[in-house]
């Protein structure tokens, strides 16, 4: 008997997978995914969850999706939403070396994927959390987002959508904690993870430091388990330790 649900969002990404397959095994809550590419949720594993595929991130393709959501669901409370995205490099875009790297159409496309679509989840999502058991929400950031810890530069696209991302979750604690109590944000960096993403950038990783998938979805699983429901935005690592701003 399942008494709450797991929604995980962006899940083709290789983190996603992993936090899906040992939601999936630990079996105790329903499990509800989201990706634009839903083959891997066809497994045996995942045959009591439910997979809803979207054609892309468009805010009437995320609100049609919670839409689904709220069909599954029923009476049973969401009690942990994980939002996955994150575009770092694709064929339109690469993270910049310098100062003439930077277009307006690679930001704006990664500024799309890494802050926008989170924050329409977000806001769809919100009406169905609100209530009086507590809901833990975690936004894939990552380190290079902190202003503070930006020593090497660089990255310009990639490390300003998530410090945006960081600004925008910041803006909406402050909002919950007038509307919707019971929900606590997240910002989450995996660490360097062994995936797509991190691929090409994996060279210069030390020893020990290019950490699996089923590692980061483990840490994570704690750290959102432990944290408290506090009105507050936090910041964390894979170790569950704060990262300045
Ligand atoms: N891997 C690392 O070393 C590392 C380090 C720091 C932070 N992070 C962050 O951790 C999160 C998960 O990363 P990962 O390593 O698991 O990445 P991944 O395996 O490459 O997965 C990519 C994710 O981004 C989504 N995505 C990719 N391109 C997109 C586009 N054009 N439009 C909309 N969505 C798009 C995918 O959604 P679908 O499910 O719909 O395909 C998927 O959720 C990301 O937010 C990333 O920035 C990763």
């Amino acid at each position: 008997m399942t008494e709450a649900i797991t929604l995980i969002i962006g899940a083709n990404s290789e983190i996603a997978k992993a936090l899906a397959r040992q939601v999936a095994v630990k079996g105790d809550t329903m499990l509800i995914v989201i990706s634009r590419n839903i083959d891997f949720y066809q497994q045996d594993i995942f045959a009591h969850s439910h997979a809803i595929k979207v054609n892309d991130y468009t805010e009437s393709e995320i609100s049609a999706a919670v839409n689904k959501v709220k069909e599954y669901a029923g009476q049973t409370i969401i009690n942990r939403v994980f939002i996955c995205h994150g575009l770092l490099h694709n064929d339109n875009c690469q993270p910049e070396k310098r100062l003439e790297d930077f277009s307006a159409n690679a930001f704006n496309e990664i500024v799309s994927v890494n802050a926008i679509s989170p924050m329409l989840w977000l806001k769809h999502l919100t009406p169905s959390l609100s209530g009086k058991a507590d809901c833990k929400m975690v936004f894939f950031t990552a380190r290079v987002a902190s202003i503070t810890d930006n020593n090497l530069g660089g990255w310009y696209s990639y490390r300003a959508s998530k410090a945006a991302l960081n600004m925008l979750l910041k803006s909406a604690a402050v909002e919950l904690r007038r509307r919707a109590k019971n929900i606590k944000l997240i910002s989450f960096h995996p660490g360097t993870t062994d995936s797509p993403l991190s691929k090409p950038f994996q060279r210069n990783v030390p020893e020990g430091k290019l950490f699996t998938s089923e590692f980061v979805a483990n840490q994570l699983l704690d750290i959102t388990k432990q944290a408290a429901v506090d009105g507050e935005l936090s910041f964390l690592d894979w170790q569950g330790k704060n990262i300045p701003w």
